[in-house]
């Protein structure tokens, strides 16, 4: 079976995902008979191409090493924004990877209401609509009959969100706690090490953890977008970023740090979300953990998420947060879920 995609932001994800395209679509198409076709890309400053016969992920990937944008590659259709690539593109898919914005959930909410209003699909690595306009795009989806994959937008490709609704709800999800920022994380391991915080969240962005802005990841603005989504999707309960009790890592001084290893403990930025009568109570604070605390062995931009259940007591999944192939990889796995409740 063959999907057709339009691409909107063509940045680290976007390549990274084309990049599983070049490397492993033999594979796919061996493993699960699926061939993806990317149709149209679309990005504010790489430019936009739409072909409905198809590109190479090979030839796109070349024209944005050597010249930084698509401006060489051949198309028929050129220029359209994400709007128009959303509508009139010849996709099945509408692939949602323009940047987050966790104030307004712009632009990407509205190319993923114009996908959907288009009968195409969506998967979204972005954090914006998801925490918060899961409600209403969800409903949208559905009374298309049409899928929204979010899986990107937790953990990146480790898989959270999917397994987390799929297979863990029906055990009883009782307590969700994590490590959802590697950027924090990252910086509180060095800082350990005897780095400074200046100097380990420089390497955090140099490493390419880091959003553009890195106020969002060390206030607990990420970490806090991450709980939201859980929260509507895993608990069912339509909170809000202004709902969770938000805290971040900058005000934590070398002292502090030493403080905690010398008593045999370590500070770990931990967003926790807990039922309640009628709600959830959801917060994101650093917190002293035990050396033997699940998440405490949880090191470097490594991410990691325990649900404590009814049935199953917890279940912790460790695995990268961020990435150009790991979060590429949401995008696949996500595609693959679409193909699989198709058929
Ligand atoms: N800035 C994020 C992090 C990237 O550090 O975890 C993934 O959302």
């Amino acid at each position: 079976m063959e999907y057709r995609l339009a691409i909107i932001g063509f940045g680290n994800v976007g390549q990274g995902f084309a990049e599983i395209l070049r490397d492993h679509g033999p594979r796919l198409l061996e493993q699960f008979g699926v061939r993806y076709r990317i149709v149209g890309v679309s990005d504010n400053l790489k430019g936009s191409i739409h072909d409905p016969a198809g590109f190479d992920p090979a030839d796109l990937l070349d024209a944005v090493r050597l010249s930084g944008n698509l401006g060489g590659v051949d198309a028929p259709d050129r220029g359209w924004d994400g709007v128009e690539m959303a509508t009139r593109s010849s996709a099945d898919v509408v692939v949602e990877l323009s940047y987050t914005d966790l104030e307004t959930g712009e632009p990407a909410t509205t190319h993923i209401r114009a996908a959907l209003d288009a009968g195409k699909n969506v998967v979204t690595t972005n954090k914006g609509p998801v925490a918060l306009h899961y409600a209403e795009l969800a409903e949208m989806a559905r009374e298309r009959g049409l899928e929204i994959g979010v899986e990107g937008t937790v953990m990146s490709g480790t898989p959270a969100v999917l397994n987390g609704m799929n297979l863990l709800r029906a055990a009883g999800i009782k307590r969700v706690q994590g490590i959802l920022n590697g950027t924090c994380n990252y910086i509180l391991t060095r800082m350990e090490e005897g780095s400074t915080y200046e100097d380990a969240l420089q390497e955090a962005q140099d490493n390419g953890y880091a959003e553009a802005d890195p106020t969002g990841d060390v206030e607990g603005f990420d970490a806090a977008g991450k709980v939201v989504i859980l929260a509507n999707l895993l608990m069912g309960v339509p909170i809000g970023m202004d709902d969770v009790d938000r805290t971040g890592i900058s005000g934590l001084t070398s002292a502090d740090i030493s403080a905690a290893k010398d008593a045999g403990e370590r500070w770990k930025l931990i967003g926790t979300l807990e039922p309640t009568d009628g709600g959830v109570a959801a917060s994101v604070r650093p917190e002293r953990v035990a050396l033997s605390h699940p998440l405490a062995s949880v090191g470097g931009a490594t991410n990691a998420v325990t649900y404590s259940t009814e049935l199953l007591g917890d279940v912790t999944l460790v695995g990268p947060g961020a990435g150009r192939l790991e979060t590429g990889y949401s995008v696949l796995v996500d595609l693959l879920e679409i193909h699989r409740t198709s058929v």
